[in-house]
């Protein structure tokens, strides 16, 4: 049983699929640390962004058991991931190692761009989360502040923008919904109502292939 979540950054998808795994007992991968993680390896071994050969080599020695999420949410590292993101050859090493994830029992959730479309396109239930720019940028700027953190909610909306544009412009598995994905715009909606219209998405897909 595979569950696929993609959408834009700051959509709030990472919440939603961990809640959704602690739900169903399954296993949940961020496939966005895949990416984060080569490029902070690269960046650490001072390595360059864009060599794809030597990015690729990287990408293919990253271990999904070490992935750090409290380490790998820097900016920066963000940032260094979406420019790997766009190698066709970094993207094939990683989405092998998340498909080999994606098998693992009783079941897994995948969250990230290309997962309805690329890595899991068989994948029984699907879920594209989306909310608009401005929100997305004010969820991360009140994230920010909330924590003790001082934020430029301008720079923020910008960089959101910037990082849409990245996602969704790459011709190697750019950001779109797969055909057959439920759409969930959680622009007006809470964390909880997210969930909740999510888990009668899955509820429903889960009894079809009962
Ligand atoms: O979701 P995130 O911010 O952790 O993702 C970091 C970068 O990795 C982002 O620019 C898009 C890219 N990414 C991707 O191309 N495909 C995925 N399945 C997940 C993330």
């Amino acid at each position: 049983m595979i569950i696929a979540i993609d959408g834009p950054a700051a959509a709030g998808k990472g919440t939603l699929a961990r809640r959704i795994a602690e739900e169903y007992g399954f296993h949940h991968l961020d496939t966005g640390l895949t990416y984060r993680a080569t490029a902070k390896a690269l960046l650490d071994a001072g390595l360059p962004l864009d060599d794809e050969a030597v990015a690729e080599k990287m990408a293919r020695k990253i271990d999904l058991a070490g992935l750090d999420r409290a380490v790998l949410s820097k900016h920066e590292i963000g940032e260094a991931a979406s420019k790997i993101a766009v190698m066709p050859a970094v993207r094939r090493a990683l989405v092998e190692a998340q498909r080999a994830f994606s098998r693992r029992e009783p079941g897994t959730v995948l969250d990230g761009r290309d997962i309805g479309t690329v890595v899991c396109p068989d994948a029984p239930v699907k879920i594209y989360v989306t909310a608009s720019a401005e929100v997305r940028a004010k969820r991360r700027y009140d994230e920010i502040v909330g924590t003790g953190g001082s934020a430029d909610y301008a720079a923020i909306f910008e960089d959101v923008k910037r990082r849409d544009e990245r996602d969704m412009g790459r011709t190697d598995s750019p950001l779109r919904p797969a055909e057959d994905a439920h759409l969930l715009d959680t622009s007006e909606m809470s964390i909880e109502a997210a969930f909740q219209m999510a888990k009668s998405i899955i509820d429903a897909g889960l009894s079809r292939n009962a």
